[in-house]
C-alpha cells in the first residue's frame, strides 16, 4: 500500500465543497440528503424490501419472485423465483408511449448520421434475434460480439437478451488472439462482426481479425459480418455469412424468451492478477435492476435528455451505461463511432452541440486529453444543453475535476465521480447530483442499500483518513455470479482475503465526512487510459517473443493516461538489446493483445531484481520506473547490482 499513500497525499489537502446547484436539486429526482439518508436507512433496516421494492419497480415480470435473496456465501441468487427479459424491458414496454422517441442517435467517425426509434430499434432486434434461431442459437448458447460503436452492437446485445443467449462483448481495439482466447474460453456458437469500423480516419480490420482466428476459435459455426467500412463483403469462408442475408427476410415479431432471474446474461473478460482474463459472468435480473435504477439515479435521468456516455461497448461501462441503463429508462443515448479528436480537437463538442446532449459520461483521461488540447476548442462550441457531467475508470484528479466543471460544465452542472467495476456490475460509490455536495477526486458515498468499508488485511476497520483496502461486505443485486468455467478463481479472486466479504482490488480512504477517495489498485492491475489490463498479461505477451526470457512489467503514474506501462525484459542467451527489439517486442504485444497493451516504455535488463524466494520485486521496479530513488527496503534482494545497473540504465 505504500506506494499509493503518496498518489493521494495530493487530495488530502483538498477541502473545497460543491453543494449541487439549487436549480438543479429543485428538479431532481433526489433532492437532498435527507432523501439519500431515508434510503439508505430504509436499506440498511429492511435489505429485503428495499431490494424487493426496487426490483418491481425497475422491472416487468412475466412471473413474479418470493425471495428476494439466497445468500450462501459466496454464492448469491437474487429474485429467485421471478422470470423476465431484458430486451422486453429496454424495448416492448415503451412502444406505446415512445415508438417514435429516438433511442439511439449515431454519429460514425466520417459523418454519417443515424436516428433509431424505439420502434425501429425493436425491429430490429427482433429480426436479429429471429436470424440468431435460425443459425441454431438457443437460451444458454453463448454469442461473440466484436463490433465497432454502431448501433448494430446495441441491437446484438439486445437480440441475444431477447432468446436467452448469453453475450460476451470483446472490444474493437483487441486483437486475433485476445479475441480467440475469449471465445474459447465462453465456447461462443456464433461472433458477430463487420468488415470495420473507423478510427482515427483508418479502418480497424475486425474482419480480417476474426478471419485469422478461425481455424483456432473451435467452439465457433457461423460469423455473421455487418458491412460497415467496405462497398460490398468478401465473405471467402462457408462459416462466414452477411448479416443483411441474415435478417432480410426474418419476422419483425420474435416472442421474448422468459428466461429465470439468474439466467446467465452476459460474460465479460477483464484483466486480473494473472495472465488469463477472466469471464466475469453477470445474470439477468440482478443486473438489470441495479443499471436500470443507478441511471435514473446517478444521472438524474429524465424524460427529454439527450444522454452520452462516450464508452465503448467492449466494456462495462458500454453495457450497462450507454445500452441497458438507458435503454431500460426508455432514454435517448447518443454512441459515436471514432476518436475523441477526429477529424479535429473539437470532436467532442460538436457532437455535444449537434445533439444538444444534456448528460456526458466520460473518463478522466479524455478529460486530460482535452485539457492538454487547450480550453480554446470547447468554447467554440455552445455546450449550455449541458446539466450533468459525469466520470468513471480511474481516480480523477481534482485539477482535471475542476476543469471539467468549469470549462465543460460551464460552473453550473455537478460532476458525478462514479466508482465501479466490472464486477460489480453498476454503480455503487457515486454522488446522487441533486443530493450530495461533492468534492474534487472524491466519489463521495455508497448508494443506498451498498455497503462499502474499508478494511485492514485481518478485517479491522480502518481510522478515517488513513488508506486501506475496499470491500463490500454484503451483496448487492448486480455482483457478478461466477467467473465463467472457473467458479474456484471466482471464490479465490474476490472472497479469499476476508471470507464472505467482496475484495474489490482498490486502496481508499475515508475523510471525515466519511466521503471515499479512491486510491488506486493494490493488485497486478493498471487502468491505462481508462482500460483494464493486468500486468501479467502483459508479461506473457512479452515471454512469448522468442528472444524474451524474462519479463516484468508496473505501471507508472502519468500525468495523461493516468498509468503508462514500463516494461523490464531480459533476453535469452545470444541475444542483444536494440532499439529495433523495442519496437518488435512493442508490436509484438500490440499483436498478442492489442494497441492498448503496447507499452510505453520497454527497458532492458541483465537481470531481475528478486527476492530470495525468486519473486520479482514489483515495488522497487515501480520505483524505478518512476525514477524515484528507491527508499524501499532492498536487504531481501538477491542482487544489489542487478538494482544498480536497472537505474543506470536510463537510455
Ligand atoms: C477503477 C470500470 C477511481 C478502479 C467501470 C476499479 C475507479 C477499476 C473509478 C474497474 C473511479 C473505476 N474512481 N477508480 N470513479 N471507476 N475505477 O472493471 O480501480 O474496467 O477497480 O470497470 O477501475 O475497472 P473496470
Amino acid at each position: 500500500m505504500a506506494e499509493t499513500h503518496q498518489e493521494i497525499v495530493s487530495v488530502l489537502t483538498e477541502a473545497r465543497v460543491f453543494p449541487p446547484p439549487q436549480a438543479f436539486s429543485q428538479r431532481a429526482l433526489l433532492k437532498s440528503m435527507e432523501d439519500y439518508q431515508r434510503l439508505w436507512d430504509e436499506a440498511a433496516r429492511n435489505p429485503d424490501k428495499y431490494w424487493g421494492d426496487r426490483a418491481r419497480e425497475e422491472l416487468y415480470w412475466k412471473e413474479p419472485f418470493q425471495t428476494v435473496l439466497e445468500w450462501k456465501p459466496p454464492h448469491a441468487r437474487w429474485f429467485v423465483e421471478g422470470r423476465t427479459n431484458l430486451a422486453y424491458n429496454c424495448l416492448d414496454r415503451h412502444l406505446a408511449t415512445r415508438r417514435d422517441k429516438p433511442a439511439i442517435l449515431f454519429e460514425g467517425e466520417p459523418g454519417d448520421r443515424r436516428s433509431i426509434t424505439y420502434g425501429e430499434l425493436s425491429t430490429q432486434v427482433n429480426r436479429l434475434a429471429n436470424g440468431l434461431k435460425s443459425l441454431g442459437i438457443k437460451k444458454g448458447d453463448r454469442v461473440g460480439i466484436y463490433l465497432p460503436m454502431v448501433p448494430e452492437a446495441a441491437v446484438a446485445m439486445l437480440a441475444c437478451a431477447r432468446i436467452g443467449a448469453v453475450h460476451s462483448v470483446v472490444f474493437g481495439g483487441f486483437s486475433t488472439e485476445a479475441l480467440q482466447e475469449r471465445m474459447n474460453d465462453a465456447g461462443a456458437k456464433v461472433v458477430l462482426t463487420a468488415d470495420g469500423g473507423w478510427r482515427k480516419g483508418a479502418v480497424v480490420p475486425l474482419l480480417k481479425n476474426v478471419e485469422a482466428a478461425l481455424k483456432t476459435m473451435t467452439t465457433v459455426e457461423k460469423v455473421v459480418v455487418l458491412r460497415r467500412t467496405g462497398d460490398s463483403l468478401a465473405l471467402n469462408d462457408s462459416k462466414l455469412l452477411a448479416w443483411d442475408a441474415l435478417v432480410k427476410d426474418q419476422s419483425d415479431t420474435c416472442e421474448p424468451e422468459w428466461v429465470e432471474s439468474e439466467h446467465p446474461l452476459f460474460i465479460l473478460y477483464t484483466s486480473g492478477s494473472t495472465g488469463k482474463p477472466k469471464g466475469v459472468l453477470h445474470t439477468t435480473a440482478g443486473y438489470s435492476v441495479m443499471a436500470s435504477l443507478t441511471t435514473r439515479w446517478v444521472f438524474d435521468l429524465r424524460e427529454d435528455d439527450v444522454y452520452w456516455c462516450t464508452a465503448d461497448v467492449g466494456w462495462v461501462t458500454g453495457h450497462s451505461y450507454v445500452v441497458y441503463g438507458p435503454l431500460m429508462n426508455g432514454a435517448t443515448t447518443v454512441i459515436y463511432e471514432g476518436a475523441p479528436t477526429h477529424p479535429a480537437p473539437d470532436r467532442f463538442w460538436d457532437i455535444i452541440e449537434r445533439y444538444k446532449a444534456t448528460i456526458l459520461y466520460t473518463a478522466p483521461t479524455a478529460i486530460r486529453a482535452f485539457m492538454r488540447l487547450g480550453e480554446e476548442h470547447p468554447r467554440k462550441k455552445d455546450l449550455s444543453s449541458l446539466r450533468l457531467l459525469g466520470s468513471v475508470g480511474e481516480p480523477i484528479n481534482p485539477e482535471a475535476w475542476m476543469w471539467y466543471r468549469e470549462v465543460i460544465g460551464g460552473g453550473r452542472c455537478p460532476v458525478v465521480d462514479t466508482w465501479w467495476q466490472t464486477e460489480t456490475g453498476s454503480i455503487m460509490i457515486s454522488p446522487l447530483p441533486g443530493a450530495t455536495p461533492t468534492k474534487p477526486g472524491s466519489a463521495t458515498l455508497p448508494l443506498p442499500g451498498i455497503h462499502a468499508e474499508i478494511l485492514d488485511r485481518q478485517g479491522n476497520a480502518v481510522p478515517k483518513g488513513q488508506g486501506g483496502l475496499l470491500f463490500v461486505t454484503q451483496p448487492w443485486p448486480s455482483m457478478l455470479r461466477t467467473v465463467y468455467g472457473d467458479p474456484e478463481r471466482y471464490v479465490r479472486t474476490y472472497f479469499s482475503e476476508l471470507p464472505g466479504k467482496y475484495f474489490t482490488g482498490d486502496g481508499a480512504r475515508t475523510d471525515a465526512d466519511g466521503y471515499f477517495w479512491l486510491m488506486g489498485r493494490v493488485d497486478d492491475v493498471v487502468n491505462v487510459a481508462g482500460h483494464r489490463l493486468g500486468t501479467a498479461e502483459v508479461e506473457s505477451a512479452l515471454v512469448s517473443h522468442p528472444r524474451v526470457s524474462e519479463a516484468a512489467v508496473v505501471g507508472r503514474p502519468d500525468d495523461l493516461k493516468g498509468t503508462a506501462l514500463v516494461a523490464f525484459v531480459t533476453l535469452k542467451q545470444g541475444h542483444a538489446p536494440s532499439p529495433e527489439l523495442k519496437k518488435e517486442l512493442a508490436q509484438h504485444v500490440s499483436k498478442e493483445i492489442g494497441a492498448i497493451a503496447r507499452p510505453d516504455e520497454i527497458r532492458f535488463a541483465e537481470a531481475l531484481p528478486k527476492t530470495r524466494s525468486g519473486k520479482i520485486m514489483r515495488r522497487l521496479l515501480r520505483d524505478v520506473a518512476a525514477g524515484k530513488q528507491s527508499s524501499q527496503d532492498t536487504t531481501t534482494l538477491e542482487d544489489l547490482n542487478v538494482l544498480a545497473a536497472l537505474q543506470q540504465n536510463d537510455e
